[in-house]
């Protein structure tokens, strides 16, 4: 469904990234891999196969400048920008709202929500000066931005900002052939969940309708279809992958 198109993955190290960026390449597209950690875009890489193909290169989302070189390093090896863009990049740092950090607060915001600028609005203006079209943009939020989370002010807030901004930027770029959409992920088995204690994923699993966690493969298959253009119509959309917790 993906063959010929340049695709971009950030977070493409671990969990949700690495899936999607292992089934991009099945579906045919070469695939940037971006990551602040290279050993972990090293092992996606392997796992990929047809290494002449797929490219790894460090990013921080969190820094426009580190963005901007991301996007210089795929043009040089590439020749070209990329059509279809992941930002699955994001971290947690949970507490408990009267006892958060005030670090811990700006650095869930700084990846998760600033990381969305200045990915999307760095790779939009190379969609947009190179004339790609049809480019497809793709971010990450979470079901607690959808309904929030005891424990997460600062990842709900930042994810329900992603939300908002996905909705915008859609506004903005559908008249150069640019959709922008939104993938809102209930609870998936990574790292990241990796970390919940066990009496808190069976109270988790009994609120979930379809009885079981996600598979980072299944938020894969839905970013192809957003990614292909099968979704040619669908811009500014919230797609909830959640087993019917919401
Ligand atoms: N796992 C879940 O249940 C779940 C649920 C909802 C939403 N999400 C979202 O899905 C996305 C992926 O989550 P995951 O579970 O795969 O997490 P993960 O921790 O397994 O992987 C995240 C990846 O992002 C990278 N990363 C972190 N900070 C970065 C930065 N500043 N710049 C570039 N890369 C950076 C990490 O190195 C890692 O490879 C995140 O945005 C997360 O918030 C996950």
């Amino acid at each position: 469904m993906l063959s010929g198109r340049l695709a971009l993955v950030t977070g493409g190290g671990r969990g949700i990234g690495r899936e999607v960026c292992k089934l991009f390449a099945r579906e045919g597209a070469r695939v940037a891999v971006a990551d602040l950690d290279q050993d972990a875009t090293r092992e996606t890489l392997k796992e990929m196969g047809g290494e002449d193909n797929h490219f790894g290169v460090e990013a921080d989302v969190a820094s426009l400048d580190s963005i901007k070189n991301t996007s210089s390093e795929v043009f040089k090896k590439f020749g070209e920008h990329p059509s279809i863009v992941v930002n699955s990049a994001g971290i947690t740092r949970d507490g408990y709202l009267l006892k958060m950090s005030e670090p811990n607060f700006d650095q869930v915001i700084n990846v998760n929500l600033k990381g969305t600028f200045n990915v999307n609005q760095t790779f939009a203006a190379a969609m947009k000066s190179a004339k790609i079209n049809p480019g497809s943009i793709i971010n990450v939020a979470s079901i607690s931005g959808q309904v929030g989370n005891a424990g997460q002010t600062n990842y709900s807030a930042s994810k329900a900002g992603v939300i908002g901004f996905t909705r915008s930027a859609a506004k903005e770029l559908g008249k150069f052939g640019i959709r922008v959409n939104c993938i809102a992920p209930g609870f998936i088995q990574t790292p990241m969940t990796d970390t919940i204690p066990d009496h808190i994923k069976q109270m988790l699993l009994f609120q979930i309708p379809m009885g079981d966690f996600g598979k980072p493969e299944d938020i894969a298959e839905v970013a192809v279809f957003l990614a292909s253009d099968r979704s040619r119509y669908m811009t500014g959309s919230i797609l909830s992958v959640n087993g019917g917790l919401y």
